[in-house]
């Protein structure tokens, strides 16, 4: 028999792509805003039961609108923190794993540039968005045993609002913009996010039964090789699209992250260590130059 996953914001950047590269491996359940709202917490509960039997329950979806949350903590915490116990304890009533998404925000980033964070590393986040995130994981850990939290860094990809699509479409309007140099961190493929997570959980679904044992839970940072400036992503976006039409449109410039006022506090440096991923998973994702050509490949193909 197939298993069965329950994937929540399958309509966002990973769990588009989640729906991709689950699906060989299990029957997907997504369940979208239109079905439930995770900020409703007896409608979550309903919904869960309504998808009996399941195996696994995978949960990307988030309010990611980091500015935004400084003006929604309520909602923020509803969906990233309280939606994310209830799947926990919802895991742990069934006796079946729980995968939870969560970010470089969890630290505040005032680390040396030299050093990398590793799960093991004190958090402290600086935004709402961060605090509820870091809160979600919390709940996660502390609920269901059997739990993987995967820490991503400035995820990208071909759907959505995130930077390398205001990138692409700034560089179509033929507009070069200003883009802040001082913050570190690692751009990654939501793609590479999800294929990554399909391994683990074909690690986890096939690990000696019955208890899932030989699997080994907890946080891993999945992150692209590689470091960069959120200058140095977009210079490398414009630098592969002039090659690629012809054009000479001019590349970004530098400028620091005071020269941007945003509502919420980002880290300056969100670079993650992958040690774990690779020492006890065997993975190692691309570094994020490869990720970019490639996304821009299947740009170009879709
Ligand atoms: N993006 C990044 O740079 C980044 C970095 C590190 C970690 N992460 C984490 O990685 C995970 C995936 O991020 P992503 O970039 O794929 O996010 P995303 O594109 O913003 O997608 C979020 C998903 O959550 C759904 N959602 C939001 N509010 C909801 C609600 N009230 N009820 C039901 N569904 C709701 C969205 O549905 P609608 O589309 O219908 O709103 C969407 O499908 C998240 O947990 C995020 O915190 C992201």
């Amino acid at each position: 028999m197939r298993p069965n996953i329950l994937l929540t914001g399958g309509s966002g950047q990973v769990g588009y792509e989640l729906i991709q590269t689950l699906s060989p491996l299990a029957e997907v359940h997504a369940i979208d805003i239109q079905e439930v709202d995770l900020s409703d917490p007896l409608a979550l509960e309903h919904v869960v039961r309504k998808h009996e039997p399941m195996d696994l329950i995978v949960h990307p979806a988030a309010f990611t609108a980091v500015d935004l949350a400084e003006e929604q903590p309520e909602l923020a915490r509803a969906i990233n923190t309280e939606s994310s116990q209830i799947l926990a304890e919802e895991a742990a009533r069934r006796n079946i794993p729980m995968i939870y998404y969560s970010t470089d925000y969890v630290f505040d980033g005032r680390r040396s540039l030299a050093l990398r964070y590793t799960e093991d590393d004190r958090t402290s986040p600086l935004s709402v968005y961060g605090l509820t995130k870091r809160d979600g994981e919390t709940a996660v850990r502390t609920t269901c045993k059997k739990h993987c939290i995967l820490r991503l860094c400035w995820v990208y990809g071909l759907r959505g609002n995130n930077f390398f699509q205001t990138m692409l479409r700034l560089y179509h309007q033929g507009k070069t913009p200003n883009v802040v140099c001082d913050q570190m961190g690692s751009p990654t493929w939501s793609r590479m996010i999800a294929m990554t997570t399909a391994i683990i959980v074909s690690k986890m679904l096939n690990a000696p039964h019955d208890e899932y044992d030989g699997f080994s839970w907890g946080t891993y940072h999945v992150s692209a090789g590689g470091v960069a400036s959120w200058h140095d992503f977009a210079t490398a976006i414009f630098v592969e699209m002039n090659r690629q039409t012809g054009q000479n449109i001019a590349l970004p410039k530098p400028i620091a992250s005071e020269e941007y006022p945003v509502k919420a506090v980002r880290p300056k440096n969100s670079q993650l260590d992958n040690t774990r991923l690779e020492a006890i998973l065997g993975l190692k994702l691309p570094d994020w130059q490869t990720q970019l050509a490639w996304c821009l490949d299947a740009i170009k193909n879709k």
